[in-house]
């Protein structure tokens, strides 16, 4: 007869069969639920993870999520494959949860071999929504392509898994138990992070700042930061909890999409933009690494949020030197290369996707890194960081005294102005989206030297990326198309959508310091948007009038 004991820890191999659309994306591997729900469909990504980072066995691991529909069923399969695939320590959030920047520094922290974090970021969630998973090395980051490519090339040839036959681990209590021989530690989810955040920031000056009549509103969109929300702003710098909104987690978060943006977040807006609006306004994403900043009747832009932080972050006690150099992704607005410029540091440019910024914030070339989607953050972690970006605002207004819009202001005056705006295609048949990208492709050689309307097209490419750090090549990153006066424009395909196509356009015009500083970015941009259209041929092409959302 076999013990208890031994039936507990039982490791069973079980036959698969591969699956063919297991590609990792822009972010890791992200599906609709029912996608993962499939017999065997987690199962094989996971074991895909460990058949390629062999070092996993024996090592350490943190596990958590953004506590979307899945999460608590997920964690528990992937936990008895750890213990059946040899890690010996298992780092796991409180109920199976952590914030994508917690994680990354829980990582880091405890010196891990990587960790999985199960997150679809800003995407639905619920049955009928999405999941993901990804998976971060040592650094505490998202790996690098070469990494991902494998992952996916061993899912196409699976044919086993090792999971071991035990009970569910309670998440709810924080202590060590053990499945099989891996320890698994149930830790504290908000508490390494928001040490490391104090340790940045003056909190004092913040707190300081409350008790003077500031006030805010925070969003926490029924996702992850909410616990972290109320442990940073709430117990550690005594803001009233009646200014952060939705921070208890759901596993749909409410029915909403938690995504910061304009049309996902109107409530915030009408606050921000009506009567008795207060001093500050914020919200995260489903898995916080994401931000959005406003001030009483304004709206930052992620990327001049990127280049007004770069500007000001010698305010910061963790940044009190500035920026040894910034990096931005190639969609993301220019506004901080020149910021950077008259700091006189290095600006890289950087396909989309937070994994490309890995390499040079761990060769120490960038401090700052950020997307136009919403993503900043620094070199403390090594992914964006919502709450990050919001306490390094609350510094900077803390110690300057000033408002949002003064600081935007001064830094549209002393560097001009990068109009610059996102149009979003979402949920178009792939093959049409892949025909204006393959249509416009077959325009570039022809481009140069053509005038449309009052631009002239001085460069067009399809954005090719050397990593400056380990020499990688990355092909096909986006097709940007450059005028003479500045202006530009970008179309690239989502690599984060989960049902048919999601086509991007990104248009940007620059306005010297001199010029008209207060425009409605939409109509600042109205020629480039039109150029673009004309050029790329996207509505026609796409069958759509208009984008779904405009950011
Ligand atoms: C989107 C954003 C990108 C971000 C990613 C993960 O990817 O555009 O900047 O890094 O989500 O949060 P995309 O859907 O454009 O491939
Ligand atoms: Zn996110």
């Amino acid at each position: 007869m076999v013990s208890r004991s031994r039936m507990r820890t039982y490791v069973k191999t079980i036959r698969t069969r591969p699956f063919k659309d297991q590609r990792p994306g822009t972010s890791g591997l992200r599906k609709k639920v029912r996608v993962f729900r499939q017999p065997n469909y987690l199962e094989n990504y996971i074991q895909s993870i460990f058949d390629v980072i062999t070092h996993l066995r024996g090592g350490v691991l943190v596990f958590g999520g953004d506590g979307r529909y899945y999460n608590d069923t997920a964690i528990q399969i992937i936990l008895k494959m750890a213990a059946a695939n040899g890690v010996s320590r298992a780092i796991v959030g409180h109920r199976g949860m952590l914030s994508t920047p917690a994680a990354s520094c829980i990582i880091r922290k405890h010196m891990a071999a990587g960790g999985i974090i199960l997150s679809a970021s800003h995407n639905p969630g619920g049955p009928d929504g999405d999941f993901g998973i990804k998976y971060n090395g040592a650094n505490g980051g998202p790996v690098v392509e070469s990494v991902t490519d494998a992952i996916f090339a061993n899912t196409k040839s699976i044919r086993t898994y090792s999971i071991v036959d035990a009970p569910d681990i309670d998440l709810s209590k924080i202590g060590v138990s053990r499945i099989s021989g891996m320890d698994v530690e149930v830790i504290n989810s908000v508490s390494d992070y928001a040490d490391l955040l104090e340790s940045l920031f003056d909190f004092e000056a913040i707190k300081a700042m409350f008790t003077g009549g500031f006030s805010m509103c925070f969003d926490a969109m029924h996702a992850v930061t909410g616990p972290y929300a109320t442990e940073v702003f709430i117990k550690r710098i005594g803001v009233d909890p009646s200014q952060i909104a939705n921070a208890t987690p759901l596993p749909d978060f409410g029915g909403g999409i938690p995504d910061p943006n304009p049309t996902c977040n109107r409530t915030l807006f009408k606050t921000m933009f009506g009567d008795g609006a207060p001093d500050f306004g914020a919200a995260s994403d489903g898995d916080g690494d994401r931000n959005i900043i406003l001030g009483r009747g304004v709206y930052v832009s992620p990327s001049d949020s990127l280049a007004a932080i770069t500007a000001n972050a010698h305010l910061a006690p963790g940044y009190r030197d500035g920026p040894c150099g910034v990096a931005r992704s190639m969609a993301t607005s220019r506004a901080i290369d020149r910021v950077a410029d008259k700091l006189g540091v290095p600006c890289f440019e950087t396909p989309t996707g937070w994994k490309f910024f890995g390499n040079l914030l761990d060769n120490g070339r960038v401090t700052f890194c950020g997307e136009e989607s919403a993503g900043t953050g620094s070199n403390h972690v090594r992914e964006k960081d919502g709450l990050w970006a919001i306490l390094m605002w609350l510094n900077i207004l803390a110690a300057s005294g000033k408002t949002v819009r003064t600081i935007m202001d001064q830094l549209w005056r002393s560097h001009g102005r990068n109009y610059y705006s996102r149009h979003d295609y979402e949920g178009v048949e792939t093959d049409r989206a892949e025909s204006v990208m393959a249509n416009l492709k077959a325009k570039l050689a022809d481009l140069p030297g053509q005038t449309f309307v009052n631009e002239t097209v001085s460069r067009a490419d399809s954005f090719t990326y050397r990593d400056p750090v380990d020499g990688c090549v990355s092909e096909n990153q986006g097709v940007r198309v450059e005028c003479e006066s500045g202006s530009r424009f970008i179309v690239r395909l989502s690599g984060t959508s989960t049902e048919g196509a999601t086509l991007r356009l990104y248009v940007e015009r620059y306005e010297g310091p001199g010029g008209n500083l207060n425009m409605d970015p939409q109509v600042a941009l109205t020629d480039i948007v039109n150029i673009a259209d004309r050029i790329a041929g996207i509505k026609v092409t796409l069958g759509r009038g208009t984008p779904a959302i405009i950011s």
